[in-house]
């Protein structure tokens, strides 16, 4: 039960501190209680804490939008806000989607998406039918649309699939550099660059889902810079507010905007609001987020602290229990190898991490670290040291198990 927190650390009922070694699913950026996000929040709430965006605006929504065209990559010009990384990314596919329809002729028949294999891009059905996580989907399938599995990280298979239904694909969709979800699968370098071009080769958009990645996971502000990519729509959310308030946006070209501008009684809107919609408490925390990305050099101070990280894991990474490490930035993966399910080795890990003092979660076997990006060194040795403690507790006692079962 956590009652409160500051800075890295959660704080439960008993008054225990733990690490918050997953950001709070990957979302916090600067810390608990941030002194800016808090004050711009509280003064936001002396003004207005809710008024619709459905044929209405506000101060805080419009100077959002134009913070995030300045620092998204280059061409994106419109903001189209909502409440989760799942809406940001049924936007994005509903405005791919109806603008390949209102392009009209050959373009109607472009009603499929390409998406890789082990994607994660929401839990509503839209965001379902472009993941690739059988766990997490599979129930749901005869709910799905039909859409097209390309192979991570590999740009001739996409290219493959491109060939072969060009004329039915609305827009590829991709987490940039990291899937977060499959377990922090990374992509070579040039992959995004490559999915880019074939994007523009064979006339279909770009969907890029920042959702994990955005507001300098990977150690830029957004994945896609890393490789010169601009894509037609991007996806944000979790970091948006720092991790304090639910808020999504969906950036779009100028090109899909002006798809969908005519008379109104031609219907070309885009007919998708939700009532907390740009919602202003959640747009002045964004505010204050971005301000602090300016004020505390963020990215600039992350930049040792990732190879800090780097170095501490070079040591997690030899010890028997640990298959791989898959790391960018901030996102690490860490990999325990195939095992029984049943033993659920990744929760026993998190398990032990909390009674030592950090929260973890993982995906299956796959211990993540996600930190805030506000972690202090020796607050990341430590996180770094309890997860090592944790993972040898739950090899010790597997193979003391094992060692029983065998005796038995
Ligand atoms: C890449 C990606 N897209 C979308 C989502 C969904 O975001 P939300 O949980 O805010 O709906 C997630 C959540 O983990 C994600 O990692």
């Amino acid at each position: 039960m956590v009652e409160r927190a500051e800075g890295s650390y959660l704080i439960d009922e008993e008054g225990r501190r733990y690490l918050d070694g997953v950001s709070s699913l990957w979302c916090n950026v600067h810390g608990h209680r941030h002194a800016g996000i808090d004050a711009a929040v509280s003064e936001q709430l002396d003004k207005v804490a809710h008024s619709t965006m459905l044929g209405l605006s506000h101060p805080g929504a419009a100077n959002l939008a134009a913070r995030l065209i300045g620092l998204a990559p280059d061409g994106l010009s419109r903001v189209f806000y909502s409440e989760s990384g799942s809406t940001a990314v049924e936007i994005a596919l509903k405005m791919a989607f109806q603008y390949q329809q209102q392009r009209g002729g050959q373009h109607t028949r472009r009603t499929s998406f390409v998406h890789l294999r082990d994607s994660y891009h929401g839990d509503t059905i839209g965001s379902v039918s472009v993941g690739g996580i059988d766990l997490f989907h599979s129930a749901y399938r005869p709910l799905l649309f039909s859409t097209h599995a390309a192979e991570p990280g590999d740009a001739a298979d996409l290219e493959r699939i491109l060939n072969l239904h060009e004329e039915e694909i609305a827009a590829v969709i991709v987490e940039p550099l990291v899937q977060g979800a499959a377990g922090m699968l990374t992509h070579p370098p040039g992959y995004l660059r490559a999915v880019r071009e074939l994007c523009d080769r064979y006339g279909v958009l770009l969907i890029c889902d920042e959702v994990a990645t955005g507001f300098g996971r990977t150690g830029t502000m957004f994945a896609c810079e890393q490789e010169h990519v601009s894509p037609d729509l991007l996806c944000l959310a979790k970091g948006l507010t720092g991790g304090y308030l639910p808020l999504a946006a969906t950036l779009a070209t100028e090109r899909i905007y002006e798809g969908f501008l005519g008379a109104y009684e031609e219907w070309r809107t885009f007919f998708h609001g939700h009532t907390y919609t740009g919602n202003p408490l959640a747009c002045a925390a964004a505010l204050a987020n971005l301000d602090a990305f300016e004020d505390e050099r963020t990215l600039e101070r992350l930049r040792p602290k990732i190879e800090l990280l780097q170095e501490l894991l070079g040591d997690v990474g030899v010890m028997p229990e640990v298959a791989e490490i898959r790391s960018r930035g901030f996102m690490v993966g860490i990999d325990l190898g195939e095992h029984d399910p049943a033993l659920r080795l990744g929760h026993q890990v998190t398990l032990e991490a909390r009674k030592r003092g950090a929260i973890i979660r993982p995906l299956g076997d796959v211990v993540i670290l996600m930190p805030p990006l506000s972690i202090s060194e020796a607050e990341l040795r430590s996180l770094v040291e309890i997860t090592a403690k944790s993972i040898e507790a739950v090899g010790f006692a597997t193979r003391v198990l094992a060692r029983d079962t065998l005796a038995a």
